[in-house]
């Protein structure tokens, strides 16, 4: 459910805010690095366990970072940027900010890597709920875990115009198509992550909930890409019957 409210949350204010979002857009960057920073030394903490106790507020603001929740709500919002109906105001309003709102993402999404990479490593995925799984099952998600770090690292740098002038246009662009696999890898680890979970409603409907937003981007992308294939061709035999004449 974190990652559901989560998902709201993030599209709403980047809605409200996206006129600031850019403007502010180094403030954000520092406010998320000392938050990232924070989980971070929390993460350290809970793996040589010490339990960390939060107000109310915060402890849901942690919790959803530290899941992964905020982070991936991120992502997803950067990732269905890429078949938004450019018509609607808010589709505008939201793309503006594409590139800084996925700086965000992978500011926020880095402690959650950090404990559950070292937790794996260390064996300390000590949450019942992982106890007794098999083991293909764990390594697949922790493979497809680290997949997405390693594309994420890169597309990171990118992101900043300072390493982007520094490519070329059409480098940047071949690059950025890495971040479809970065989204498949995403979507392979939490489906593991729910799998292994014992059945319950709120897992099943965090379930339903991935399959809706994966699948449907994914209808919608292949959707475009069809279309932009057919405009292409329409295109050449245009030109090919212009010549021919
Ligand atoms: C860029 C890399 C990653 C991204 C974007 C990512 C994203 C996510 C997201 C969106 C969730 C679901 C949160 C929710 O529904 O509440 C999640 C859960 C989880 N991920 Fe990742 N993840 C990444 C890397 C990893 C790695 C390397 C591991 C190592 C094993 C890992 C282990 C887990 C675990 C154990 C959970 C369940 C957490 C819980 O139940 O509180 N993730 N991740």
């Amino acid at each position: 459910m974190t990652m559901i409210v989560s998902v709201i949350l993030v599209t709403l204010l980047s809605y409200i805010f996206s006129d600031y979002i850019k403007k502010y857009s180094l403030n954000l960057y520092l406010i998320f690095t000392v938050v990232s920073i924070t989980a971070i030394v929390h993460a350290i903490y809970m793996l040589n366990n010490y339990s960390i106790v939060y107000i109310p507020v915060l402890k849901q603001i942690m919790k959803s970072i530290d899941s992964g929740a905020l982070g991936g709500s991120f992502f997803i919002l950067v990732m269905y940027m890429g078949v938004m109906d450019m018509r609607f105001k808010i589709s505008k309003k939201l793309r503006i900010n594409r590139g800084e709102l996925s700086i965000l993402a992978t500011i926020i999404t880095i402690p959650h890597n950090v404990h559950y990479f070292f937790a794996f490593i260390l064996g300390k995925m000590n949450i019942s709920n992982y106890e007794g799984i098999p083991l293909w099952a764990s390594l697949m998600m922790f493979a497809a875990g680290v997949f997405a770090i390693l594309i994420m690292i890169p597309l990171f740098i990118t992101s900043f115009k300072f390493f982007r002038k520094k490519m070329t246009g059409k480098s940047w662009k071949n690059l950025q198509e890495y971040a479809y696999i970065f989204y498949a890898m995403v979507f392979i680890q939490v489906m593991m992550v729910y799998i292994l979970k014992p059945s319950s409603i709120i897992r099943n409907i965090n379930i339903v909930f991935y399959i809706i937003i994966f699948g449907s981007y994914t209808i919608q992308k292949v959707k475009i890409i069809i279309f932009r294939n057919k405009q292409k061709n329409l295109k050449n035999n245009y030109k090919i019957n212009v010549n021919s004449e």
